[in-house]
């Protein structure tokens, strides 16, 4: 049991009930001895919904009994996420395969829209085609991707005939598997900070020497949050952010498919250093091959006692953007909607289950090897993922503080046909920056200047054949659909801001107040970001009002 979650003693069940049969049926599902703790509900509905397709509400009201959880608290939790699809009794279900389309940025400049219809005029009744948010595919776009269940109709063969072969992301990839880790020296520094040869206080002085700042987007220095969960009191945990959500980021992607024992040996080092609890790894659901990957080699982990069991827990997101906010992933992973919390208090103090937790994101957490064991360049190059109108999209890496003309030259150059007119240099939150600003380094504290920030080093490039307003536009929707609803400032900003830049002609001073407004109130970075790109617009693009 978790702490801070002390099961309540059963009370009678009040309202809907479930039936025996419903009941036994769940019972099978969740197998021999599941776990019962909250943490564990958007786990146990991947469940439900991977073999029935969809949730129907027979087994949300057997799983309320089962958890001992109100009904109403289960649907709260599956109505905030894009990818539970909820049925009522006698309700239609979906069909059995979902192909997702993405919509966004990169992918909408390479005719996500028109594959979408496309795809909708071909696909049959087994089929739905949605116009979906970035599943970080924009080294591939336009992307696409296929999910069935189980018990779903098409055949593979089908799927490839409608989205096109290379479009599906759902196939393992030949990866650093762990034997090849350890012929190249992997767990050795995981090794010595274990046997005490590397003490938690050498082992952040380390990172504090190396420089290391948070990939994520926030660009935090790493040792200062490994010293304040390290000083602490409490159990602790470690928790590696890998859902990737910004529109142009797949670097992450790109890290898990090629050397997930990166991830896991820096995850287990920093575990280990802090003598945490646990170690939980919240990856996106748009990745199910990671998924596959990950899942395999924490089992043989566990198997070869590298790790005990149920030390490393393997989590699915459930298609939020705004669960990649540490403290509204948190939220996801004890079982709730992702709400990003009020802070302070920081996770460091008050973090998963309300104990110290040490977040960190999927890049970050992969260089803590490399740094343990002396390598000086390790926190000094990051990978940019670089999208839009270059010759050969791709994750690129550079050292911290390259520029967007020398990505753009080391991606093959701008595409036949376009030139460079603007670009985004942290993708759709990190607002948009004139071609004259090509040569500005793009790392911490480099572009704020300028309105814009490097995030999490997504780089989409635009061309003089782009509508820029209507970039700033289609930014816009998505963050007015992936606000979580929770504060007024981002929930009605958002909506309002969509709503003035799809005018002709924007009002100026009413942008910039609402901008304001949306900066100052809202909670956490969606709602404080979001008005970037219209901002930048107006700063850096004045013939665009004219
Ligand atoms: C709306 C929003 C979405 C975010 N999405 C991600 C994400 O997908 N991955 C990530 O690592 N950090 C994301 N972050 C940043 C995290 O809140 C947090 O700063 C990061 O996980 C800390 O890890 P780091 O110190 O290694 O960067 C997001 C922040 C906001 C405000
Ligand atoms: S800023 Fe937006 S996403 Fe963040 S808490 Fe407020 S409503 Fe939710």
């Amino acid at each position: 049991m978790v702490p801070g979650s002390k099961r309540k003693a059963r009370a009678l069940p009040k309202g809907r009930q479930a039936d025996a049969k419903d009941r036994a049926e769940l019972k099978s599902l969740l197998g021999d001895k599941p776990s019962l703790e909250r943490t564990s509900l958007l786990e146990h509905l991947h469940l439900i919904q991977d073999v029935h397709g969809h949730l129907p509400a027979r087994l949300l009201v057997a799983l309320a009994e089962e958890m001992n959880l109100p009904l109403s608290e289960i649907f709260e939790t599956v109505r905030f996420y894009a990818h539970f699809d909820y049925v009522d009794d006698g309700g239609k279900p979906p069909p059995p395969v979902t192909v997702r389309v993405c919509t966004s940025l990169p992918c909408a400049m390479a005719g996500g829209g028109r594959l979408a219809e496309e795809l909708r005029e071909m696909a049959g009744p087994h089929v739905r085609i949605l116009e979906a948010p970035c599943m970080g595919g924009c080294d591939r776009a336009p992307f696409a991707m296929a999910g069935r269940n189980r018990r779903g109709g098409a055949t593979a063969g089908e799927l490839l005939d409608l989205v096109g072969e290379g479009r599906l992301n759902a196939v393992i990839p030949k990866y650093e598997d762990f034997g090849a880790r350890m012929e190249r020296g992997g767990y050795r520094a995981f090794g010595r900070v274990r046997r005490g040869e590397l003490k938690p206080e050498e082992v952040v002085s380390l990172l504090a020497e190396s420089g290391l700042r948070g990939l994520g987007g926030a660009g935090f220095p790493a040792h200062a949050k490994w010293r304040a969960v390290l000083e602490a009191e409490g159990v602790k945990y470690v928790v590696v952010n890998a859902d990737e959500g910004e529109p142009g980021t797949f670097k992450d992607r790109h890290i898990l498919e090629r050397t997930p024992h990166a991830v896991l040996e820096g995850a287990l080092i920093a575990a280990e250093t802090l003598k945490a609890q646990g170690v939980y790894i919240y990856l996106r659901d748009e990745y199910p091959h990671v998924h596959s990957v990950l899942s395999r080699e924490i089992l043989l982990l566990e198997d070869l006692n590298i790790v005990p069991k149920k030390y490393v827990h393997l989590r699915r997101g459930a298609g939020a953007y705004v669960c990649g906010e540490e403290s509204a992933l948190l939220e996801s992973l004890e079982g709730k909607r992702g709400w990003p919390r009020q802070k302070p208090p920081y996770v460091s103090e008050n973090g998963l289950f309300g104990q110290p937790t040490l977040v960190h994101n999927v890049e970050t957490i992969s260089r803590i090897p490399a740094i343990l064991n002396g390598d000086a360049d390790a926190a000094r190059k990051r990978l940019y993922s670089v999208s839009g109108r270059v010759c050969r999209p791709g994750v690129y890496e550079a050292p911290s503080g390259a520029t967007a003309r020398q990505l753009i030259e080391m991606a093959g150059g701008m595409a036949d046909g376009h030139s460079l007119r603007a670009f985004l240099p942290g993708g759709a939150s990190g607002g948009i920056l004139p071609a004259t600003l090509a040569d500005e380094p793009l790392d911490f504290g480099t572009l704020e200047r300028h309105g814009a920030f490097v995030g999490s080093g997504a780089l989409i490039v635009l061309s003089d054949r782009d509508d820029l307003k209507a970039v700033a536009r289609d930014l816009m929707a998505f963050f007015a659909e992936e606000s979580c609803g929770q504060c007024t400032p981002c929930r009605q900003g958002c909506a309002t801001a969509l709503r003035l830049l799809e005018e002709g002609r924007w009002d100026r001073e009413l942008l910039e107040d609402l901008a304001l407004v949306m900066r100052e109130g809202s909670i956490c970075g969606l709602g404080q970001a979001a008005p970037n790109a219209f901002l930048s617009i107006l700063r850096h693009f004045p013939e665009e009002l004219s």
